[in-house]
């Protein structure tokens, strides 16, 4: 039985990773700084990358689903042996580097460093480490973007975009994302290789918020305002501290395409995400 340690496995990439691996006959032992519930096959060690716990000297693999900087500070460190990582990362890596938000700059930067410290890492190891960068990532209800704009329309009947929100967007689902990192387990192709992960539909901004508003039950609706109406709306809802992560930087992506492809991912493992269909049950925790 092959053996994998998992970083992030409570996340909501994490989990649906983790199931994965078990299914796929891995003996799996995951970090988390709060209690979990493991079995003989999930074996959960309590502490973070602040407070590590003594673990074993060798896995097989290592997957990372958490924090990239963090993650990539530890493995330099050493102490832990495998053949083979796979780390995930984000395409903020290139959506964000050249924000006028000096704070989306820094994440840019950080990921960025964080890439380059695995790969080098590995590479002086002559182990094999694979980037997984996901695009906007949705499917458990818990990401910071569409299960927020469902939150709030849920509470209000309606959402708000500015007119012109038509930037192109490949939302991603977290099985998609689970799927792809444990294929690039065993495909020897995507050794000291990075991969963006988009989701298999490109859509404008627009449609992407429409289709959610109209998976809630009940539907949602969508409102487009002129630039200075907008303006107003934030300002109104900053204030009110229902809108203090959306940074003006966030408000001019929305008519930017970030658009990524997904040809290396599928020529070297096979991936095939699926198109951007919401359901209601995806939402239903908030
Ligand atoms: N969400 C997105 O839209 C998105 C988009 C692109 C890329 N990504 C990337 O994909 C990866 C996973 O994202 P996600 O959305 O699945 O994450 P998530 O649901 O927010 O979960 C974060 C995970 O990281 C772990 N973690 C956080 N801080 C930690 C620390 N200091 N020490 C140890 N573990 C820590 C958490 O573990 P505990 O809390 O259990 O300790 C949790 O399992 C990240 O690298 C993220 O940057 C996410």
């Amino acid at each position: 039985m092959r053996s994998a340690l998992v970083f992030g496995g409570s996340g909501q990439i994490g989990q649906p990773l983790i199931q994965r691996l078990r299914a796929g006959g891995w003996h799996v032992t995951a970090l988390s700084r709060s209690p979990q519930r493991g079995d003989a096959r999930l074996r959960w060690l309590s502490g973070g990358f602040e407070a590590m716990p003594p673990l074993p000297a060798q896995f097989d693999a290592i997957i990372s689903a958490g924090p990239l900087d963090h993650f990539a500070g530890w493995y330099a460190g050493g102490g832990v042996a495998t053949p083979r990582v796979v780390a995930f990362g984000s395409t903020s890596l290139d959506t964000k580097r050249g924000s006028g938000d000096p704070a989306e700059r820094g994440l840019a930067g950080r990921l960025k460093q964080g890439e380059d410290s695995v790969f080098t890492t590995a590479a002086s190891r002559g182990e094999a480490a694979t980037l997984l960068r996901p695009t906007l990532v949705y499917g458990r209800g818990r990401d910071a973007s569409l299960s927020r704009i469902a939150a709030l329309a849920r509470r209000t009947g309606v959402f708000p975009l500015p007119r012109g929100a038509r930037g192109l967007r490949q939302p991603v689902h977290v099985e998609d994302l689970a799927d792809a990192a444990l294929a690039c387990l065993d495909a020897p192709a995507t050794h000291g290789r990075a991969y963006a992960l988009p989701g298999g539909e490109t859509l404008p901004y627009r449609e992407m918020v429409a289709r959610v508003l109209a998976c809630l039950q009940p539907p949602a609706r969508l409102v487009e305002l002129p630039a200075p109406l907008f303006a107003a709306a934030l300002w109104l809802a900053r204030r009110t501290g229902r809108a203090s992560e959306l940074g003006d930087a966030a408000i001019d992506r929305m008519r930017q395409d970030l658009v990524f492809d997904a040809a290396p991912a599928a020529r070297d493992f096979g991936y095939a995400p699926r198109p951007f269909r919401p359901q209601r049950a995806i939402f239903a925790r908030d």
